[in-house]
């Protein structure tokens, strides 16, 4: 029988090195979207393996083409649920960097915070797993059950790595589990922990619009060409009606409508439009017409523009058209939807709306579908007391409106049940300058890890 008042004893002497562990893998500015950083994300590959390692776990990289998996596993306990931990060890870029209060490699403790690029996504959050493994093992406890983790490093670029290795049969082997465990989100507000059972899927694009075949002058040549980054523009603006619906051919027919029992569980939720908009410094909300914020968030599809160039940027004036423009644009999307379908309906849009005098490329970057798991399992409730002793205090049932791109995948070539248990605050500043993660959470995070491995190892394991 596992002594639990050892561990909680346990997770307060340790907590100087749960910090420690924390700034040490902060201090690595491991950006999986640019090149320049290929040695850091590999050099946090390894700060993971060795925090798995020093936490008792038998561990090893595992080579793909990019970015190692890390991977380790205690001993298998016959009987009981196998869980295995997911998160990922990259890092969204840090620009812009004139905005950072404190540098964002450099962990900084303000407030209660510790801010760094990676403290909430997803550094700080994969830690809070391994640690409590570190405190089980520390207070001389056995873990009750197996416990796997499988931490990534190409996350925040679409996991393209891990989906390859998902698709070998020495990975179904072993990672082989019933219940995959991910922190990796947020909770529902401070002092409001929650379980999270969907996030939205998501395809992700770049457009390159090419025109005349050099940059023209605009007064000589404006009104007999097109120019590219006007075209660009018209183009955008029409992938929406005023009704925030998507335009592309076809693009509804597998959205579910919001299910009633939904729509009346998240009402309960007290959610404030006036304070959300306060928080995001916007004047109003906006979106699909006929649907309440959350459930725009996280029920329903949306299409974002999230870069945009052409012609010139520098000071003052320059009157040209453009030889080229270009967009990266996505779309987030609700379960039953496909990216795949969607690329196809996004080329047969482009079809329909290329004008005369440009030409439009479409290069898929990467896509995942969404997920929706089922919050009355057993685990969900194993999770639900866990939490309610980590946070003191039981967690609401949510859902979120960003993407984790592999879990679709996982769930269905592992046949597990997923947890979705963020830590996270809507306010942290994910993908944001001055990214930050409340040290409380962090250890109260830790601690409702701790009571997950006792909680999941009195479920039943699933035949
Ligand atoms: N931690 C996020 C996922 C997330 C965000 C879950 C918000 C719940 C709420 C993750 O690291 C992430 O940012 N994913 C990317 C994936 C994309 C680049 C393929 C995302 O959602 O943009
Ligand atoms: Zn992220």
């Amino acid at each position: 029988m596992s002594d639990l008042k050892a561990i909680d004893r346990q997770l307060q002497q340790s907590q100087p090195s749960f910090l420690e562990t924390l700034k040490t893998l902060l201090r690595i500015p491991s950006v999986s979207a640019d090149p320049a950083y290929r040695d850091s994300v590999k050099q946090a590959a390894n700060a993971v393996l060795d925090s798995l390692t020093k936490a008792g776990l038998k561990g090893e990289l595992i080579k793909t083409d990019g970015p190692p998996l890390v991977y380790a596993e205690s001993p298998a306990v016959p009987g009981k649920p196998v869980v295995l931990v997911y998160g990922h060890y990259d890092v969204q870029p840090p620009d812009p960097l004139d905005l950072w209060v404190s540098p964002p490699f450099e962990p900084t403790e303000r407030d209660g915070n510790i801010y760094a690029r990676g403290s909430t996504d997803d550094k700080g959050q994969v830690l809070t797993h391994v640690n409590s493994v570190a405190a089980w093992a520390a207070a001389g406890q056995a873990l009750p059950l197996q416990v796997k983790f499988l931490i990534e490093g190409e996350e925040e670029v679409g996991s393209e790595q891990l989906s390859k290795y998902m698709a070998k049969p020495e990975a179904a082997e072993k990672l082989a589990c019933d219940v995959i465990v991910i922190s990796d989100s947020s909770q529902y507000a401070k002092g409001q922990p929650a379980i999270t059972y969907g996030l939205r899927g998501i395809a992700y694009y770049e457009l390159h619009f090419t025109g005349p075949k050099q940059d023209l002058h605009s007064g000589s040549f404006g009104g007999a060409v097109t120019n590219p980054a006007n075209a660009l523009a018209k183009f955008l603006a029409k992938l929406t009606d005023d009704q925030g619906r998507i335009q592309l051919p076809g693009f509804y027919d597998s959205v579910k409508p919001v299910a009633d029992v939904e729509r009346d569980r998240w009402k309960q939720l007290g959610f404030s439009d006036d304070q959300f908009a306060k928080q995001l410094g916007v004047g109003a909300l906006t979106g699909e017409a006929g649907y309440s914020t959350l459930e725009r968030r996280w029920a329903r599809p949306t299409c974002d523009v999230h870069g945009l160039w052409s012609g010139y940027q520098g000071e003052g004036g320059k009157t040209i058209i453009p030889a080229k423009a270009g967009a990266k644009v996505s779309f987030r999307l609700v379960p039953d939807q496909d990216p795949k379908q969607v690329s196809e309906q996004f080329r047969k849009f482009i079809a329909m709306n290329t004008p005369a005098g440009v030409q439009i490329e479409l290069i898929d970057l990467h896509g995942g579908s969404g997920v929706v798991v089922d919050p009355e399992s057993p685990f969900v409730a194993a999770a639900q007391q866990a939490i309610t002793a980590g946070f003191e205090k039981p967690a609401v049932l949510i859902r979120e409106g960003g993407s984790i791109p592999i879990v679709a995948n996982m769930v269905s070539a592992l046949k597990a049940d997923v947890l979705l248990l963020g830590w996270g605050l809507d306010d942290d500043g994910a993908h944001s300058p001055n990214e930050k993660f409340c040290l409380a959470d962090y250890y109260r995070g830790i601690r409702a890890s701790s009571y997950l491995w006792h909680y999941l190892a009195e479920v039943p394991k699933p035949s």
